[in-house]
């Protein structure tokens, strides 16, 4: 069965020390009243080896925000896949619009950085979403399925059944516009119909969809409370731990 998830992304927030605070003051609230759903924090680079090593003994896991299309070598820079698995982190977060739009990630270079992470024991948190032109033409089903197809579906089914979507439309991530529950529903149902139609039905059951946009401890609940919608990836809201914990109780 899929698991619901609540992931936290830093983003380029936080220096190591304020890093290293947020993490174990997470730590701490989330054991003294546990969450009724798998919680993780991608952290910037830097931070990782020191966030996974304090959250080891806890139930929070760690992910990389990124990592390279390259498995190793002269790319001066980047770091790969084994490094982040290195850390002791367990998960990474790919395709985020972000790197889409401001580093120049394409489907393919994505297709690369997948394979890389799957080979070296990551969970990609594989980010998908349209932004608000395409969506006001009405283009979103068709966006979507194309970031799906190009960068994913080569997998075998045993190597999809490892990936976590995050459906995020560009235009509600960090604008504080949300996708209504309804909005958010219709395409988390599309895109497990799409997984369906490749993987069939049992994989897209099994399917992690977390939504991701201006999710807030005031709206998660309501999100959450869809039948595709399996978590969030959080952005502001994970910066302090009493949002971020707002958040994860909307499993509650
Ligand atoms: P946001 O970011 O929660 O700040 O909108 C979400 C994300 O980009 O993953």
């Amino acid at each position: 069965m899929r698991k619901n998830i609540v992931a936290g992304n830093w983003k380029m927030n936080k220096t190591l020390q304020e890093g290293i605070d947020l993490a174990k003051e997470l730590k701490d609230v989330l054991a003294a009243d546990k969450p009724n759903c798998e919680v993780l924090v991608c952290t910037p680079f830097i931070h990782l080896a020191s966030v996974a090593t304090i959250l080891e003994e806890s139930t929070v896991g760690v992910g990389a925000e990124n990592c390279a299309d390259k498995s190793s070598g002269a790319y001066t820079g980047e770091v790969s896949a084994a490094m982040v698995a290195s850390t002791g982190a367990k998960y990474v977060i790919l395709g985020h619009s972000e790197r889409r739009a401001y580093y120049g990630e394409t489907t393919g270079i994505l297709k690369e950085k997948v394979k890389l992470a799957l080979a070296n024991g990551l969970t990609p948190i594989f980010c998908i979403g349209e932004v608000l032109t395409e969506r006001e033409a009405g283009k979103q089903n068709e966006v979507v399925y194309t970031q799906l197809s190009e960068s994913l579906f080569d997998l075998s089914v045993e190597d999809f059944s490892k990936i976590v979507l995050a459906y995020e439309p560009v235009w509600a991530i960090g604008t504080g516009k949300t996708a209504t529950p309804g909005q958010a529903q219709e395409m988390h149902a599309y895109i497990r119909s799409v997984i369906a139609g490749k993987y069939g039905k049992e994989a897209a059951g099994n399917t992690s969809i977390l939504y991701g946009g201006s999710c807030n401890p005031s709206n998660a609940k309501e999100l959450f409370g869809n039948p595709d919608v399996d978590g969030g990836l959080i952005g502001g809201a994970a910066l302090k731990v009493t949002d971020f914990k707002g958040v994860i109780d909307g499993f509650k």
